[in-house]
């Protein structure tokens, strides 16, 4: 065993940018060399789109790339290239399953980038079971992995996230590469969010944003206005929430629904957002605040199909759902954040002045907020912050 000082620094690890800001953010500034990333989403959602692009541009960065498919023949991949203009990458393709060959081929060309879609069709002949069991998908990451920090290339593994019934899903890679990326998206919206949610080399929860057109995906750069796009004028139950996401502010728009129920029990439904969570501030609102939502259907959602999952959103949940129960909508122009505590409490949020200018470049003028000390001044910006959420209750909405 050899042993190493603490202080001896090497290099920062050689980086490459793709030039696709949606991309390189979520990669921690870049592609880092002799890295393992898995990327895994629902079948469908465009990953190999996503990565036909991505080793298009890494190529054209100087990047050698190959990109190994076990799902497509090589025409198919031909001709997505051509629907998506890169049909001039210089890109070398492979069609094959086997670790081996894939290895052998590897080991001859030596490529900075290798991307193998997907992990679940690769088989190892080391390994007795099936294409997509949980003992192959591990055995060939493994080898996958080993290669790329032996030989200095860059690995990108795709992983289908499974439904039931297939055992080998992306999870079983998680803890053996340095960056995990989650490819996300509704159905029905045309958006996606590339998610970081484990990276080695910068920091986790950060996203990108990607509309999926006829001609591939495109970056979205201003994703606060996607996500507030089809809001016309302000309603009851829609609330709009000054979100931070990794490290980056984002807007987005919280709908409530309540209804009386006709059901004995009353339904919750929730779309984006913790539904432990609503449970959560309903019982505050009922508990500390004196309303009462018994009998009461209660629909949530976040519109264009965002996932929320800050506390800070926890204000705004609320500001949608008091806003449904009395019909009365938000003054226009305002954004919400917030976390509330059990005790009925507001709790300070981090990041609050990002989040305020993000609010203000998009036309907002007023915030909701918590109390919150060294809360900084933002022009364009009148706060109303509120000690605890019954002041919200009586002051915004003048229920008790
Ligand atoms: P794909 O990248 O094959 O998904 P995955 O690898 O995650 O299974 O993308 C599949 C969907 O994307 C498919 O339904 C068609 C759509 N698509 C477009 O809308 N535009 C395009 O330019 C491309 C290539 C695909
Ligand atoms: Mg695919």
């Amino acid at each position: 065993m050899q042993l190493t000082d603490l202080a001896a620094q090497g290099e920062p690890p050689a980086r490459t940018v793709s030039g696709v800001d949606e991309l390189d953010r979520v990669l921690g500034g870049g592609l880092v060399e002799a890295s393992a990333i898995l990327v895994g989403g629902d079948p469908g959602i465009g990953k190999s789109t996503l990565l036909l692009q991505a080793a298009a541009r890494f190529a054209r960065m100087g990047i050698e790339t190959i990109y190994v498919s076990g799902e497509e023949a090589v025409e198919q991949i031909q001709m997505r290239a051509v629907r998506l203009g890169l049909q001039e990458s210089p890109v070398r393709l492979a069609a094959e399953t086997n670790l081996r060959d894939i290895l052998t081929t590897l080991d001859k060309e030596r490529p900075k980038l290798a991307i193998i879609d997907s992990i679940q069709t690769m088989w190892a002949d080391t390994v007795d079971s099936a294409p997509g069991s949980v003992s192959q998908v591990r055995a060939a990451s493994h080898e996958l992995i080993n290669f790329a920090k032996r030989r200095g290339t860059s690995v990108i593994l795709v992983g289908h996230v499974t439904k039931e019934g297939q055992i080998a899903g992306p999870r079983v890679v998680e803890h053996m590469v340095d960056c995990v990326l989650y490819f996300e998206g509704e159905r029905g919206h045309q958006f996606r969010i590339l998610r970081s949610v484990k990276n080695r080399y910068g920091p986790a929860g950060e996203i990108g944003v990607f509309e999926m057109t006829g001609r591939g995906l495109i970056e979205v750069k201003n994703p606060s206005a996607l996500f507030l796009g089809d809001r016309d004028k302000p309603s009851p139950g829609s609330v709009v929430f000054a979100g931070i996401e990794g490290t980056r502010p984002m807007l987005s728009e919280i709908q409530a629904l309540v209804a009386p129920s006709p059901h004995s029990q009353a339904r919750r439904t929730v779309v984006g957002l913790d539904s432990g969570r609503l449970a959560t501030i309903l019982a505050v609102l009922e508990a500390r605040c004196a309303v009462p939502f018994a009998g009461l259907d209660v629909y949530l959602n976040v519109a264009g199909g965002l996932r929320v999952s800050e506390p800070a959103a926890d204000l705004a949940v609320a500001a949608a759902l008091l806003s449904a129960r009395e019909d009365v909508a938000l003054p226009p122009e305002t954004v919400v954040f917030g976390e509330i505590s059990l005790s009925g409490a507001l709790r300070g949020v981090t990041q609050a002045e990002n989040r305020l200018k993000e609010a203000a470049k998009l036309g907002f003028s007023a915030a909701i907020t918590p109390e919150q000390k060294k809360l900084a001044s933002v022009t364009g910006m009148t706060l109303k912050p509120m000690a605890d959420l019954t002041t919200m209750v009586s002051e915004i909405f003048g229920a008790e």
